[in-house]
């Protein structure tokens, strides 16, 4: 048999700003291909209705009502869900917001904000869990969720934009010094999606025309079409794949004119 698996089943994963959108469909989908996951966000309502979803398909969902901006809510949720599901196997920071101002009118507060949500708290999430990852001797995987913004230079804002940048570059970084525990580190890179976060600006016609246009499989993406190439990453069958980005773009990022 040469087929690797792609089941993850047994195994545990957190995952940031799981509440809604791309964090959502994620923690379903990996409950779905076998895993119990951890739940963290700021609305615990939201994480209630995800982990009732997870647990009618037969899987564990642990809560964890946490702000990723502070330290003390980081380790009160790694450390929950490490006591109570007895592992962290993989951990998905997905959690991040957006504030598209120009960037001669991008304060300081704003810099901050976006900095800190976006890229800050994926390092220290990492750290917490990775150290989890490192201290059972088995590794793990972690993905990082970046975007199309990170590589290309696009009307999001530059805030946004360098900080994803940055989350490509620390993906690189991470998988370079944990290798050796057997901590594989990879990103996901997408391009539009419909979520909370983005429903408004794909309710302008003119606007999804234009992305379109860029957009070699002319469609927005839709939520599944993420989750095969995370559980993809965090399943057997990308034993030997590390500090990787893998562009979920409909092929956005590969034209040059
Ligand atoms: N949608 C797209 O087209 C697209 C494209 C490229 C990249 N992305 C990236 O994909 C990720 C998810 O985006 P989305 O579209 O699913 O966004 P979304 O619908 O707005 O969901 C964001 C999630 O992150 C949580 N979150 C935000 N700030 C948080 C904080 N300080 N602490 C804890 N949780 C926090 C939110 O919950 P609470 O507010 O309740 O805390 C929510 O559950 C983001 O990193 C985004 O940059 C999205």
């Amino acid at each position: 048999m040469l087929l690797p698996s792609f089941s993850l089943k047994g195994k545990v994963a957190c995952i940031t700003g799981a509440g809604r959108g791309i964090g959502r469909a994620l923690a379903i989908g990996f409950a779905e291909a076998g895993a119990d996951v951890g739940l963290m966000s700021r609305t615990e309502k939201d994480l209630l209705e995800v982990a009732a979803v997870i647990e009618e398909k037969g899987q564990k969902a642990y809560i964890l009502p946490g702000d990723v901006t502070k330290k003390e809510d980081i380790d009160s949720a790694i450390n929950t869900l490490h006591q109570q599901a007895g592992t962290i196997d993989i951990l998905v920071n997905n959690a991040g917001i957006n504030i598209r101002t120009p960037a001669f009118h991008v304060t300081e507060a704003e810099w901050d904000t976006i900095m800190q949500t976006n890229i800050k708290s994926a390092f220290m999430v990492s750290q917490a869990a990775g150290t989890v990852m490192k201290g059972k001797g088995e590794g793990g995987r972690i993905i990082n969720i970046s975007s199309v913004a990170g590589h290309t230079a696009l009307r999001t804002g530059v805030v946004y934009a360098s900080a994803k940048a940055a989350m490509i570059q620390m993906t690189k970084v991470l998988a370079f010094e944990w290798g050796v525990h057997k901590i594989q580190v990879n990103s996901i890179g997408p391009w539009y999606f419909e979520t909370p976060l983005t429903k408004e600006l794909l309710s302008n016609s003119e606007y999804v025309d234009e992305i379109l246009s860029v957009t070699p499989l002319k469609r927005i993406g839709r939520l599944p079409e993420l989750v095969g190439p995370a559980v993809f990453l965090a399943s057997d069958a990308a034993s030997y794949i590390t500090g990787q980005t893998l562009f979920v773009d409909g092929g956005m990022t590969i034209h040059g004119f």
